[in-house]
């Protein structure tokens, strides 16, 4: 089958369009036709191998462990193990692979039936890999402190990127005043996906905002820890999905009950089977920025390096 291997760190470069053996579903796993996948900054850190304790896990001078990357994936069922128990051939599934060694930069991948659920019936394959880890996070993110936050006011910076679309539209949805933060050229798309006040980065100063939240999700991670104590109000909470530098892997609880915690979190079917529904419900949709044939990946990621993405960036398999 044909992949997007990588087995050297580095830029996008070191990606290679090649041809690799289709593997064969053995016990719980699948053997999915991929139609589309999304990439997410995951992504380029594996390609990287940064921050450098990721290594600790991909291999110290090489990857030795997922050489071909993609975590969230969208396809059909062509070959079951003979554990498996949820799927059948010809089932339409979408999930988040990352915990099973990625694998969704290709025309095929094997994996565990536990990574996957049903894709919703009005929702395209691209639509549904866009959603798996950008919406969980985003999920996981505002539910971290629990519901009691719900209906108040929360601040989303990274407002129109892959998990600040989903964690807009969350949040809106629990009616929550929901403020987002993004360029002048988002400004319009952010308030469209349902926030009741934008603040454009280019012309305020987010540190000099006076306005206290009671929760905030920090998908950027550019903001330091006094900015996060001046924007909290007392006993608010904040969320922070971007990572920012070292700082940011501390859990610090402030003065006033305010807390800060890194949203860390494994992708699961019970949290995505929710996802699920709020897609069939149409409380949330994907928002995709653009999308680039398999032959083309490597420039798919120069393009999500820049971190100027509208949403999501997709990988489509068209055979
Ligand atoms: N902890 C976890 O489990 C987890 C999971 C997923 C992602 N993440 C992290 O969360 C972060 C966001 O992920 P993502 O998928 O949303 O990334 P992304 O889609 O690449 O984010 C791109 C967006 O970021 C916005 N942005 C860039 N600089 C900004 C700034 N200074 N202020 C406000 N917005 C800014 C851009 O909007 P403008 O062009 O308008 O600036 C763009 O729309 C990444 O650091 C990622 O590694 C963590």
């Amino acid at each position: 089958m044909k992949a997007i291997t990588n087995y050297s760190y580095g830029g996008p470069e070191v990606l290679t369009y090649s041809d690799i053996e289709t593997p064969i579903p053995v016990g719980r796993e699948v053997l999915i036709d991929i139609h589309a996948t999304a990439i997410n900054p995951l992504d380029w850190h594996v390609m990287r191998g940064t921050p450098y304790f990721m290594r600790l896990m991909t291999g110290i001078l090489r990857p030795k462990k997922f050489n071909v990357l993609g975590a969230d994936i969208s396809g059909k069922v062509i070959e079951i193990g003979s554990e498996v128990t949820q799927f059948e051939v010809g089932d339409e599934v979408f999930g988040d692979i990352f915990n099973f060694g990625l694998g969704g930069l290709a025309e095929y991948a094997c994996v565990s039936e536990e990574a996957l659920v049903h894709k919703p019936a009005n929702l395209s394959f691209e639509a549904a890999a866009a959603v798996p880890v950008a919406a969980l996070t985003a999920w996981h993110g505002l539910r971290k402190f629990g519901t009691e936050k719900w209906g108040k006011k929360v601040l989303i910076n990274g407002a129109s990127g892959g998990v600040g679309t989903f964690a807009v539209q969350i949040a809106n949805s629990c009616r929550a005043h929901v403020t987002g933060v993004c360029s002048t050229r988002n400004v319009e798309l952010v308030r469209s996906i349902g926030a009741d006040h934008v603040i454009d980065y280019t012309q305020n100063d987010l540190a000099e905002n006076e306005e206290e939240y009671d929760l905030i999700l920090d998908a950027v991670g550019n903001l330091s820890l006094r900015d996060y104590k001046n924007l909290l109000a007392p006993g608010g909470h904040c969320a922070v999905v971007g990572f920012g530098g070292m700082e940011h892997l501390i859990k610090v609880g402030l003065f006033g009950g305010r807390r800060i915690k890194m949203v860390d979190f494994k992708a699961n079917q019970e949290d995505l089977l929710k996802i699920k529904e709020l897609l069939e419900t149409g409380i949330i949709s994907s928002v995709i920025d653009r999308t680039y044939p398999l032959a083309e990946a490597r420039e798919a990621m120069i393009y999500l390096e820049t971190s100027r993405a509208r949403g999501k960036v997709i990988i489509t398999n068209k055979k």
